[in-house]
């Protein structure tokens, strides 16, 4: 089946792509993948993402290029937005311990720019402003769907860092409740049964465990 051509243009380079493939596609098809980072190339991680204009000058805003199928006359900009580090969760997290690792909490001036830049769609700003009331539960919920593309942080003039604080927020929460099942696991544990499957899976070169993994996921237990 033929497709029809489209032209696009990636950081100031035209190309020549399929109608329908994706942005990263073409890219990859054109021998122009440096411009566009790359991890999941399914939409989770965020690595890839981008601001797009479109032929008629309308502003597409940001979106990951694993995603966005090319459109003739499509103009894209890669947006690398660099890592920082992250801070370590709190047991039974507090408006106080949020602050004491992430000082910028009350820095927010509502400009909204946050929830504009986020491909996610979540309320980011909405969000900032419940970690600041200690709505701990909600913000967590928020932030289900972020892909720690980091534009929320890169776009926010005063530097509040919304899904670092986000995620800290579900990694806190996460670590101050009880899991009776996993409990249950690790207690059984304790006859040495989970070291020995461990010592099983890690012995060997490469094909040595990939047939040992393969092995123990057919039969459950040890060969
Ligand atoms: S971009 Fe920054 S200042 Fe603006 S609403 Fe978001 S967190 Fe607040
Ligand atoms: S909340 Fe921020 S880091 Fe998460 S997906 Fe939205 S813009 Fe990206
Ligand atoms: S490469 Fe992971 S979201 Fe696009």
């Amino acid at each position: 089946m033929e497709f029809p051509s489209v032209q696009i243009v990636v950081a100031g380079n035209i190309i020549q792509a399929r109608a329908g493939e994706t942005i990263v596609h073409a890219l990859w098809a054109a021998g122009l993948a440096r411009h566009v980072q790359t991890g999941c190339i399914g939409g989770v991680c965020g690595a890839c993402t981008v601001s797009v204009r479109f032929k008629d000058g309308r502003k597409g805003g940001t979106d990951l290029a694993c995603m966005r199928p090319v459109e003739d006359g499509m103009e894209v900009f890669p947006f690398a937005v660099d890592p920082v580090p992250s801070a370590p969760p709190a047991n039974e997290p507090t408006v106080e311990k949020l602050r004491a690792v992430y000082p910028t909490l009350d820095r927010c001036t509502k400009c909204g720019g946050c929830t504009v830049a986020c491909p996610m769609s979540i309320p980011v700003m909405d969000s900032v402003l419940r970690m600041q009331r200690g709505e701990f539960e909600a913000a967590a919920e928020d932030f289900t769907t972020c892909i720690h593309c980091g534009l929320c942080r890169a776009v926010c003039e005063d530097k509040v860092k919304p899904h670092n604080m986000g995620i800290w927020v579900r990694r806190s929460l996460g670590m101050s409740q009880d899991y009776p099942a996993l409990d249950q696991r690790l207690v059984s544990s304790g006859d040495g049964r989970a070291e020995s499957e461990w010592e099983y899976l890690l012995t060997g070169d490469e094909a040595e465990r990939l047939r040992r993994a393969k092995s123990f996921r057919e039969k459950g237990t040890l060969s």
